[in-house]
């Protein structure tokens, strides 16, 4: 689902991407800010998955929060979250299949389904096929080059001088020869209303530009930060090309994984794996309340499928067209197998931060500092705190 997120001065967003809600709430306890800068981490690391990084580390501290209530040391709890956090991983990487060595045709069908797969809960999911080869051509036409504003959403001068060999110059007098960049053809071409120039066969890098038409401002934002996901997806996927299903399935797998190994432990941290394999029940479970249907069922249906001893049920997730279970792997709903590595690692890591603290303690001087600063601007309104204001600016 999207959210819509007004600020004070009237600038609305509609997002769906975690990492953007994240950072225009207003945040204040401190705790909560570490879950922000998580889905930030997340956002830089790879680009997509911010949401699911901060339901995770969510969920770790609903499970833990009994435990700790009931006087559990949260050193435990956090030693055996981190085993599990390993553990998972380790798990990620054993079922992650690998896309390499296919052919560049093969290869950009596969990387689509990446791009398909996060383009799936975005405003423009609907035409998701269209735009994720659009991601494909223009990540795969700048090659191996590292940088990410090579890819451009918008008119960039910065691009246009990266990829002619130029240098932004401020004014047309005295240019001399080693300023100017140079391109095969020039053409101003008119797309809708507006004029684009467009430069082909430039020599010093490879550049591409995706221009967003139509639909209200927040959806062309909102359309922006979409293919920034899918682009961010493709990218890492043809770095390290292994991919895991989507939908749930691999968090069923390796909740399923980790309730099996808790049963061959002794003493309380059974308890604790157990409740870590519980929590990573939450993406399918939100998948399921998303989009409508029966989360206990859908859930039941593939703890089932999991749980067969041939490991067929492996690759089975949500079906979000039918509201039942379907084999993600099949239907190209696949996911880099970084996102869940990174998100995992990096949601353990928050809500084992989070409850190793025992105690929060607020500096005393920044809190009548604070005070002082509330004080002034109560004074501010009154007639003697203006008058100052007007000395001052005399002054
Ligand atoms: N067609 C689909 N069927 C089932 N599940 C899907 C489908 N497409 C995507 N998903 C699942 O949706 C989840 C991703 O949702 P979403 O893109 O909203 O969040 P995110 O990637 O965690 O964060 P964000 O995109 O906001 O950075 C993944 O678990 C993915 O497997
Ligand atoms: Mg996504």
């Amino acid at each position: 689902m999207d959210k819509l997120i007004h600020d004070d001065k009237g600038n609305t967003t509609i997002s769906n991407d975690g990492a953007t809600i994240m950072k225009l709430l207003d945040i204040i306890h401190p705790a909560a800010k570490i879950l922000v800068d998580i889905a930030k981490s997340q956002d830089s690391e790879v680009g997509d998955g911010t949401t699911t990084v901060v339901l995770l580390a969510g969920e770790f501290l609903k499970e833990a929060k009994p435990f700790v209530e009931e006087g559990v040391h949260p050193q435990n709890l956090i030693r055996s979250y981190r085993t599990a956090s390993n553990m998972a991983i380790e798990k990620v990487k054993e079922l992650a299949v690998s896309i390499e060595g296919k052919s560049l045709e093969e290869k950009k069908s596969l990387l689509a389904k990446c791009a398909a797969t996060t383009l799936s809960s975005k405003l423009i999911g609907g035409e998701k096929e269209f735009f994720a080869s659009m991601v494909v051509d223009a990540v795969l036409a700048i090659g191996n080059d590292d940088r990410l504003n090579m890819i451009g959403i918008k008119k960039d001068l910065q691009r246009v001088a990266a990829a002619a060999g130029g240098t932004v110059q401020t004014t047309v007098n005295n240019v001399i020869d080693e300023v100017l960049g140079s391109c095969e053809i020039f053409e101003e071409k008119q797309v809708g209303n507006e004029r684009f120039n467009i430069f082909s066969g430039c020599p010093s890098g490879k550049t591409a530009t995706i221009v967003l038409r139509g639909g209200a401002d927040q959806f062309i934002e909102e359309a922006e930060r979409s293919l920034h996901d899918a682009i961010m997806i493709v990218r890492r996927a043809v770095k390290n090309s292994t991919v895991v299903p989507g939908g749930g399935a691999i968090d069923m797998e390796i909740s399923r994984f980790l309730r099996q190994h808790a049963r061959s432990i002794q003493g309380k941290s059974q308890l604790f794996i157990n409740s870590y394999a519980k929590a990573l029940e939450i993406i399918p479970r939100q998948l399921c309340d998303n989009a409508g249907f029966d989360a206990t069922d859908v859930l039941n249906k593939l703890r089932q499928k999991h749980a067969l001893a041939s490991g067929e049920g492996a690759p089975y997730g949500v079906d979000i067209n039918t509201g039942g279970i379907a084999d993600s792997f099949a239907n190209f709903v696949w996911e880099p197998a970084v996102v869940k590595i990174n998100a995992i690692n990096a949601a353990t890591e928050a809500a084992c931060l989070i409850l190793s603290v025992d105690e929060t303690v607020k500096n005393p001087k920044s809190e009548s500092a604070q005070g002082d600063a509330a004080a002034g601007a109560m004074g501010g309104m009154g007639g003697r705190g203006r008058g100052r204001g007007r000395g001052m600016r005399r002054r």
